[in-house]
């Protein structure tokens, strides 16, 4: 059970110190087995060295798992997409809490045939429900280079990020009634797995297993977190993880409540030359545009 001292201002200046530390870590990044443990087919994983591979073949996908749960901050991973023909396949990169009234923050790459795009699906779940996908072209080939995908979460809102470029920002609308991700710790998952019968245009593209196995990338670990012990009540996480007039955490600054302008410039760019597919904008499903769209910068 963690104790939450009383903070004086020299703990402040410490959160301060230990937030730049996280900052360069961010740069370092952690190994795999620091944060994370395989959590199913662990003879589809190939340690090399700092970079971690996941198999997919006939036989079987391969996914892991943070060791820990967490509350707001900020999850980066660094992935090299299946190279060549990937159709047929999902890589997923994730966070998520358990039990029926999960929320999830998700990154699902979509494979594709030899030199046609990987596409990127984002999705949002609060208290279980989804529904809210975005697909998107990214501005550089995910196969031929390692590149950082992360989520940022805070009470405010969810930023989806690839390369440090926002591509998608889920805001707090809870004035407006809309229920909003912050009562529930969520691990961070990552799995590779055959899903043809939906990812490659439509399910049209099947999965070609003579071209197996299909393998994903990793490197460049990090977790800039509240870590969540299981030992302790969602609720009392929930405070723990926010700051009060004691302590302050990097993840509650102004300067991560809203993008800036820069980032603003981004996601608009983003929007306007690489999205696909939009769930605000999916009239045939949604008669009744969801009130968090109304939100979104067009
Ligand atoms: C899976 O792939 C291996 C190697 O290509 C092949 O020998 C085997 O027959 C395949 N198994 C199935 C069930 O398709
Ligand atoms: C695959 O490539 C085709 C043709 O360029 C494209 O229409 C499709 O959106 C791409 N991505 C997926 C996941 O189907």
């Amino acid at each position: 059970m963690a104790v939450v001292p009383v903070l004086s201002k020299a703990s402040v200046s410490l959160g301060l110190f230990v937030g730049l530390a996280l900052l360069v870590g961010l740069v370092m990044g952690a190994r795999f087995d620091e944060l994370y443990q395989p959590s199913w087919a662990m003879d589809h994983f190939v340690y090399e060295g700092e970079v971690l591979k996941l198999k997919l073949d006939n036989s079987s996908g391969a996914g892991f798992g943070s060791k820990s749960k967490y509350m707001f901050g900020k999850v980066t991973i660094q992935i090299k997409l299946v190279e060549g023909d990937s159709a047929g396949t999902v890589t997923a990169f994730y966070m998520s809490s358990d039990g029926p009234n999960h929320n999830e923050f998700d990154f699902e790459f979509l494979g594709n045939t030899t030199g046609e795009p990987y596409l990127v699906q984002t999705n949002v779940y609060v208290n279980g429900v989804g529904n809210r996908e975005q697909r998107l072209g990214l501005w550089f080939d995910p196969t031929t280079d390692f590149h950082s995908y992360s989520v940022l979460w805070n009470q405010r809102q969810v930023v989806f990020l690839v390369d440090e470029t926002p591509i998608r920002v889920h805001t707090n609308l809870e004035h407006r009634g809309v229920p909003y991700p912050k009562d529930q710790p969520m691990g961070v998952y990552s799995s590779i797995w055959n899903a043809d019968d939906w990812a490659t245009q439509g399910g049209r593209v099947k999965t070609d297993w003579t071209h197996a196995p299909f393998v994903a990338s990793y490197r460049n670990f990090e977790i800039n977190a509240c870590e969540c012990p299981a030992t302790v009540a969602a609720a009392d996480n929930a405070k723990r993880c926010s700051s009060s007039a004691e302590r302050r955490y990097w993840w509650d600054e102004p300067m991560v409540s809203e993008l800036n302008l820069h980032q603003n410039h981004q996601l608009k760019w983003v929007r306007a030359n690489h999205m696909i597919y939009d769930y605000c904008k999916d009239t045939a499903r949604f008669p009744v545009i969801p009130v968090e769209c109304e939100h979104h910068r067009h």
